[in-house]
């Protein structure tokens, strides 16, 4: 499947992060618990095709909240990829 990144697409399969995605193809992007929920850096904006992520966990909620984040806003790590998505790195 696809995913568009930046404007950029890539190949990917389900279940993968956007996180994976994003190392995969050499996107810098902070991630500083390296996948955890624990540092809310890797936040990224979803503009197309967000029923095609996993729900937003509670951890997740929180730090999207706590930053303020409009809601299509997502943490990169946590968002794991069921079909095609379109993803801006802010
Ligand atoms: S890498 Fe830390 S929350 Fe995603």
């Amino acid at each position: 499947m696809k995913i568009t990144i930046n404007q950029q697409v890539f190949e990917t399969i389900r279940g993968k992060t956007i996180l994976d995605v994003l190392k995969e193809n050499s996107f810098s992007i902070p991630h500083e618990c390296d996948g955890k929920c624990t540092c809310g850096t890797c936040v990224v904006e979803i503009t197309r095709g967000s029923r095609f992520l996993c729900p937003i966990r509670e951890a997740e909620q929180f730090h999207l909240e706590s930053k303020d984040y409009p809601r299509n806003h997502r943490l990169a790590c946590q968002a794991i990829i069921t079909g095609e998505v379109e993803v801006v790195i802010p």
